[in-house]
């Protein structure tokens, strides 16, 4: 039988176990990225498991979420990240370089290699064949440690492309495609492997963006092949010598296929707040619009600000709409600059800003009350912008170029009379690798580990105990994000390494009184309908709460990676039934019957709860035997510090 590419790049990084859909293998990694709001833990991390020297081929610590420094905490957490970064021998990407995912992208992915990312987004290397998986920082600081990294064997499904986009339409409406017709959890535990006559009609920065979206599919990551469409690519970019051609077998066998005629696909917009949630433009055209963001590491690469640039030529925006274009990297400032689009893109009456992240995470361009901003972006959950109640739509480049020149959502269709589709071409200087921005190992200033006074070590848990009884601290509905646990906003991320302080906010967003009770509370679970823990990778939603003395996590279900956070840190996600889900009362007193360290340990696969003295019901532990170890030892941390001891 024959084997699909994932398989392949699997089969070659295999270290442990077989590899058969559900059962969980480890794989070598070949590079990490981690940034600023998920690399300080990782480094506290890293020197806490008692580590000197990064052991991976390449390591990449960024600065892109927060690259404003509104007050020292943040400037001190950059310092302390080129520090560990220069101590420990992993590149360092400064303020302004770019995100993480673009840049490293343009300087180091490569076909056929493993990259684990402590961001959620990591799939985007999987445009050029790169097998990118996003995880907690934890994850990743054992990695760069030289450990394994586990996961399910996923699910690989087949997108099978048909025919090519007509105009208008670009790669960001073929994902959108996706998440319109499959939902934010169809993609969990499943990888999607893109085949078919339509991938030679998209060039590798189009595939890019399809796999970095799939993530918000709920997918552990996407890829496509790699061919000459990316030999075009590391051509490009000065990096000739990284193309390998990469395919799956012509008789690969998939667990499922799904297949998307490219030709039949029009421009498409994600609604507030879920990028599920989405509709052809025209659905919603004539909403007035008061910003319009174009960036992120979604569309936020030259080719995408080119066509924005081209289009808002000699025209400008409304006056109603704030125009904001935020490159992705400081290659692609560069090249709009050269060029001469920054200086049209303004003439337009758009911002230009420095290339991060920023507004994504409600750092900076957060938008007015009750107003309406659509964005180029992956993610419009609910108060992400930084602004409760906010009203974000996602779409195309195009799209939000149409818009701002309207001050209304507009299908850039619908302008056609006035305005020509931009087309795509390449400038005869294509600026590649931009390694003078980053500062490589063995460039790192001699200075140890520089650590502000904001930056506080990483707590421990002690072993699991046979009692895990507490109150029902917090019932929540469906679909809770990590935003809600732990904003990434600038108010609250400043505490990134500083877990005692950041622990104030857990949950804050949901019940303002959360962190008071639990800490009160010296123990207690948590209870979630679907879906708990969806969006990033951030470690923090499961280090705070577990600092704040939670022990469980009672819900439907969880988000794959945050599923991994809680069991690293000691917490034990415990699926319930819809109906028991409906019992059980915020307060309730939950009493776990069963000695919880000896079932972990033995095996159990499911527990007893009592609620309230009053009524009983099942309770499901669905973790492996490695998983369990890392419960019984209180997490990772400990149970990986102790292992690197004994080695
Ligand atoms: Fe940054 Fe937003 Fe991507 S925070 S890494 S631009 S999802």
């Amino acid at each position: 039988m024959g084997r699909t590419l994932t398989e392949k790049i699997l089969a070659d990084h295999l270290v442990d176990g077989d590899i058969e859909t559900g059962e969980e293998i480890g794989i070598e990694v070949d590079q990490t990225i981690a940034h600023d709001l998920t690399g300080t833990m990782a480094w506290l991390q890293f020197e806490a498991l008692g580590l000197d020297e990064v052991k991976v081929e390449v390591a990449g610590q960024h600065c892109d979420h927060q690259t404003y420094q509104p007050d020292f905490k943040v400037s001190d957490d950059h310092r302390f990240l080129r520090s560990a970064a220069g101590t420990y021998g992993a590149y360092f990407a400064r303020p302004g370089t770019g995100i993480l995912h673009q840049v490293h992208k343009e300087n180091f992915t490569a076909p056929g290699k493993t990259l684990l990312g402590a961001d959620s987004h990591t799939p985007t290397a999987g445009g050029v064949g790169s097998l990118g998986i996003g995880t907690g920082g934890l994850d990743v600081a054992t990695a760069m440690g030289g450990a394994p990294f586990y996961l399910d064997v996923p699910e690989v499904v087949n997108v099978r492309l048909e025919g090519e986009l007509p105009e208008w339409t670009t790669a960001k409406d073929v994902i959108l495609e996706l998440l319109r017709r499959y939902s934010v959890k169809f993609g969990v535990d499943k990888v999607f492997e893109y085949t078919g006559p339509g991938v030679e009609t998209l060039s590798a920065h189009e595939r890019t963006v399809i796999t970095n979206m799939g993530t918000e599919l709920g997918a552990t990551t996407s890829i496509f092949p790699s061919d000459e469409r990316t030999k075009e690519f590391f051509d490009r970019l000065g990096r000739p010598e990284d193309f390998v051609e990469l395919a799956p077998d012509p008789d690969a066998e998939y667990d499922d296929e799904i297949v998307v005629d490219l030709s039949e696909l029009e421009p498409l917009i994600a609604c507030p707040s879920m990028p599920d949630n989405v509709v052809p433009v025209r659905e919603v055209s004539g909403i007035e619009v008061d910003q319009v963001l174009v960036g992120s590491c979604t569309n936020g690469a030259y080719e995408d600000i080119l066509p924005v640039a081209k289009m808002l030529d000699g025209r400008e925006v409304a006056k109603r709409t704030e125009t904001i274009v935020a490159p992705a990297s400081k290659q692609a400032s560069e090249m709009l600059a050269r060029d001469g689009f920054t200086a049209e893109l303004m003439a337009a009456g758009v911002s230009v800003s420095e290339a991060t992240c920023g507004a994504c995470i409600g750092a900076g361009h957060v938008p007015a009350s009750d107003s309406v901003s659509v964005r180029t972006f992956n993610r419009n959950f609910e108060g992400r912008s930084g602004m409760e109640a906010d009203a974000v739509y996602l779409c195309s480049p195009e799209v939000a170029a149409a818009t701002a020149l309207a001050g209304e959502i507009t299908d850039p269709r619908d302008l056609a009379a006035d305005v020509e589709e931009p087309g795509f071409e390449y400038p005869e200087r294509y600026i590649g690798a931009s390694e003078s921005d980053l500062i490589m190992p063995d460039e790192a200033v001699d200075d140890g580990l520089v650590k502000g006074p904001n930056i506080d070590e990483v707590p421990l848990k002690d072993p699991l105990g046979r009692d895990l009884s507490g109150p029902a601290l917090l019932k929540m509905p469906d679909n809770i994000t990590t935003d809600h646990i732990i904003p990434a906003t600038q108010e609250v991320s400043v505490y990134r390494s500083n877990v005692p302080k950041l622990s104030e906010f857990t949950l804050k967003r949901v019940d303002e009184t959360f962190a008071a009770r639990a800490a009160a509370a010296d123990g207690g679970v948590l209870v979630a309908g679907e879906n708990y823990g969806q969006g990033s990778s951030r470690e923090h939603a499961a280090l705070c709460p577990m600092y704040l003395g939670v022990g469980a996590v009672l819900a439907q279900s969880f988000a794959r990676i945050h599923k991994s956070n809680l069991i690293n840190f000691g917490l034990l996600p415990l699926t319930i039934d819809e109906e028991t889900y409906e019992r059980i009362d915020q307060g309730d007193e939950i009493d776990i019957v069963d000695d919880a360290a000896a079932a972990v340990e033995s095996g159990q696969e499911t527990l007893t709860i009592r609620v309230d003295d009053d009524w009983e019901a099942t309770v499901g532990l669905d973790a492996n035997e490695r998983e369990r170890e890392l419960l019984a030892a209180g997490g990772k941390l400990p149970h990986t510090r102790q292992r690197f001891a004994d080695e």
